[in-house]
């Protein structure tokens, strides 16, 4: 079972720039968390590693950070180019080495909402610790697995690749992992973990979109985001 080195986002990756810009659960759920998880950024060098079009890397900049993006996709990177012409953009499968940074030398890695398309979550992570300062933090989002969970059902606590068409018809292949693997995998790699959220929106998308909010709200079907930090014990 694997979800393989595919760029599934190439297919769609316009569309999903369209969508994710203002879209409920990016622009009111997790660009929020991850900001509020990242803190200060200004003056600081940041990965943003499966940075997607850039709508993070577009805010890091304007806030004074440094941002290096990488992504398996080249037509990500084109729109992140295009979007945050101040940011330096690569095409990289994280599966493989980021051999062209150096140890300790960023000071925030921001891997949002990618984690669950990697098959060797533990090797991707640690070579993310590696590329971080000692006093630096890792900033991860996720799918929430109970959300997950209770789409598709089965045994909760059995790591699967789901296959699955979103509302827009995009094809997707993801990992279900329970909340307690993301723990250990982090555990694995070397980071201590500072804060977890499950992100709810917040008062003012209540007029957006009503009945999301009001969902949103009382199911933890959106997604959760964690601050973690390099153990120095490790
Ligand atoms: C849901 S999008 C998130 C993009 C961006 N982080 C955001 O939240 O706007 C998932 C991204 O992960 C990228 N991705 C998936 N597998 C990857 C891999 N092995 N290496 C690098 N990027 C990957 C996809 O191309 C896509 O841009």
């Amino acid at each position: 079972m694997s979800v393989g080195p595919e760029p599934q986002y190439e297919a769609f990756a316009d569309e999903f720039l369209d969508h994710a810009r203002d879209g409920f659960y990016n622009a009111h759920l997790d660009r929020p968390a991850c900001r509020d998880l990242l803190g200060e950024v200004d003056g600081l060098t940041v990965l943003d590693a499966a940075c997607g079009p850039g709508l993070y890397a577009a805010d890091l900049v304007e806030r004074g950070a440094r941002v290096i993006g990488a992504d398996i996709s080249p037509r990500m990177v084109e729109l992140a180019r295009r979007r945050v012409p101040g940011g330096e953009f690569r095409v990289h499968d994280l599966a493989r080495p980021l051999d062209w940074l150096p140890d300790a030398s960023v000071d925030r890695v921001l891997f949002a909402l990618a984690v669950e398309y990697l098959d060797d979550r533990v090797a991707v992570l640690r070579e993310l610790r590696r590329v971080l300062r000692p006093e630096g933090a890792l900033v991860l989002s996720r799918q929430h697995p109970f959300g997950d969970w209770l789409r598709h059902g089965g045994n909760y606590f059995e790591p699967r690749v789901i296959e699955e068409v979103w509302s827009r018809g995009w094809r997707v292949r993801y990992w279900l992992n329970p909340l307690e693997q993301t723990c250990e995998e982090l555990h694995e790699a070397g980071f201590l973990i500072e804060r977890l959220l499950e992100p709810r929106p917040p008062a003012e998308a209540a007029t957006v979109d009503p009945d999301r909010y009001a969902r949103l709200t009382r199911e933890p079907t959106g997604f959760l985001a964690i601050r973690a930090v390099p153990d120095p014990r490790a």
